[in-house]
């Protein structure tokens, strides 16, 4: 269950730091496309507020410690961080679709490891997460052309 936990504290890093970077880009992103990105980045912040709560909690529920300040996930995550700068939607855009992409194949990963362990719980959990950023990619991507 070690193995598990740390996956899972590496995938809570990421939704961390990719939860403050999607408020920042809330807060900073400007153009005529504002009103649309603002709410939208809003929404998805909120989506991923839930979701580090279930993996923190859930890490909790098989008996691990979820990390749990800026300091240790900035140790791990490997999701970049945005400026404290304005910035165009375009480029919002295309770091999400980056960020997303990081993300979903990590929960593939868990799911694929859960899976290598008979680990039934952790691999349905998965599923969720990997149909979610999934859609947000597709709706995303269909941005870009
Ligand atoms: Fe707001």
């Amino acid at each position: 269950m070690e193995k598990t936990v740390n996956c899972l504290n590496q995938f809570l890093a990421d939704l961390a730091v990719f939860y403050r970077k999607l408020q920042n880009f809330h807060w900073n992103v400007e153009g005529k496309d504002f009103f649309v990105i603002h709410a939208k980045l809003e929404e998805y912040y909120d989506d991923m507020n839930e979701q580090i709560d279930e993996i923190a909690e859930y890490i909790l529920s098989i008996g691990g410690q979820p990390l749990g300040t800026m300091k240790d996930y900035m140790e791990i995550t490997k999701i970049q961080e945005a400026e404290d700068v304005k910035v165009k939607s375009d480029a919002v855009l295309s770091c999400l679709i980056k960020d997303y992409e990081t993300i979903l194949q990590e929960a593939k990963q868990i799911k694929q490891e859960s899976d290598t362990n008979n680990d039934a719980q952790t691999s349905t959990m998965m599923d969720n997460y990997i149909e979610d950023y999934s859609k947000k990619l597709w709706m995303l991507r269909q941005t870009m052309v």
